[in-house]
């Protein structure tokens, strides 16, 4: 039985808690809040499990083998170091840290101490995505051309991270498990409409090589709930829309060709193909179950997680060279060993 300590329990900390109090192999021991009134509310949900305003009587608890991190993303790299410092592995939410040099820090202390370090990338544990990935390597649908995906929503505003940094992890770590491969340019742009600093909307593009192109639009200001991914393929396109309670994918059997032999101009047509909508069966199972058993697996049987520290340092990379892109008029900035290239 792992003995787990949780740092915040604001909006996501307690859907942590309540996955792995479901789970038979792990039970929350100490939740730690500065804010009283969470803490009282995790007691009564939970009589059994301590609760502290110090973190530190987490991170001192000789019987707490994991740390588990859902606070503001300014304390993640504290929380996670310390934790790792004192023997515990460590979850912790998405992004992984923020600063690229802050995330490497982190995967560099849990080697050291052979720990295990996840970051909280759950749409990778989502059923939808997995069987996404299972459609784009089995080559259903021909060479990937580009991804589009969209994440918009009114709020919730965050105050010390913009948008990118709050909802595109989610979309970055999809894209990236997907392709399996890291851009090598990208560029952002968005803009500040309510406080007039922190950017509420913005468009990332990521390019990952000559033709292969995703782009990700988020937002804290849009009156619909949108989560929508499409990824469009030479000979067919898949949309994914998390919104939909069960048929959240569907592959369009559609293409367009150039045509192989053509005399004139005026003979030449494009082709397009309209085929079939196949709508594949999702299994319904919670991602955070899925993610936090992953977890106690990787611990168990010394396995790389999924979305590794290393996995959360590469989309930490790509937030940072947002940032860079937004601060110079959305430059498109490489990303070269650790360096950006302003181009
Ligand atoms: N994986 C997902 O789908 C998902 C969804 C939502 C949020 N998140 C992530 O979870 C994290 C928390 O987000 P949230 O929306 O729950 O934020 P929140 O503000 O609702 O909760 C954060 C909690 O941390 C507490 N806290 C802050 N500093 C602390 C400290 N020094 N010691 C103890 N507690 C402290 C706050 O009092 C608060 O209760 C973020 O990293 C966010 O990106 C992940």
């Amino acid at each position: 039985m792992y003995n787990v300590g949780v740092i915040g329990c604001g909006y996501w900390g307690p859907n942590l808690i309540r996955n792995y109090t479901q789970l038979n192999r792990s039970r929350v021991k100490i939740v730690a809040d500065l804010d009283r009134d969470r803490l009282s509310h995790m007691k009564k949900l939970y009589p059994s499990v301590e609760t502290t305003i110090d973190y530190m009587n987490i991170i001192n608890d000789p019987e707490i083998n994991i740390v588990t991190i859902a606070t503001p993303v300014s304390t993640h790299y504290k929380f996670a170091s310390e934790a790792l410092s004192a023997g515990k592995h460590v979850f912790v939410e998405k992004p992984i840290a923020s600063s690229a040099k802050d995330a490497e820090s982190l995967v560099n202390i849990a080697k050291k101490n052979h720990l295990k370090l996840m970051v909280g990338h759950t749409f990778i544990y989502t059923a939808a995505v997995k069987k996404m990935k299972e459609i784009v390597q089995s080559g259903e649908l021909g060479d990937i051309y580009y991804i589009n995906s969209q994440r918009l929503n009114l709020g919730l505003f965050q105050k010390d991270i913009n948008v990118l940094w709050d909802l595109a992890p989610h979309d970055i770590s999809i894209i990236l498990y997907l392709l399996d491969q890291e851009p090598k340019w990208i560029s952002a742009a968005g803009s500040s409409n309510i406080n007039g600093f922190i950017e509420d909307v913005a468009v990332l593009t990521m390019k990952f090589n000559d033709k292969l192109i995703a782009f990700t639009q988020v937002s804290w200001l849009d009156p619909d709930k949108i989560r929508k991914m499409t990824v469009v393929g030479s000979k067919k396109m898949m949309v994914y829309d998390d919104v939909q309670p069960t048929e959240k994918i569907r592959i369009y059997d559609k293409a367009v060709e150039m045509p192989k032999h053509y005399d004139t101009f005026a003979e030449f047509q494009y082709s397009y193909k309209y085929g079939d909508i196949i709508i594949p069966k999702i299994d319904g199972k919670e991602p955070l179950s899925t993610e936090l058993s992953h977890f106690l697996d990787c611990i168990e049987q010394d396995l790389t997680p999924m979305s590794s520290g290393e996995k959360g340092l590469e989309v930490v990379k790509i937030l940072e060279a947002s940032d860079e892109s937004l601060k110079n008029n959305s430059s498109l900035v490489e990303l070269c060993n650790n360096q950006f290239l302003l181009n």
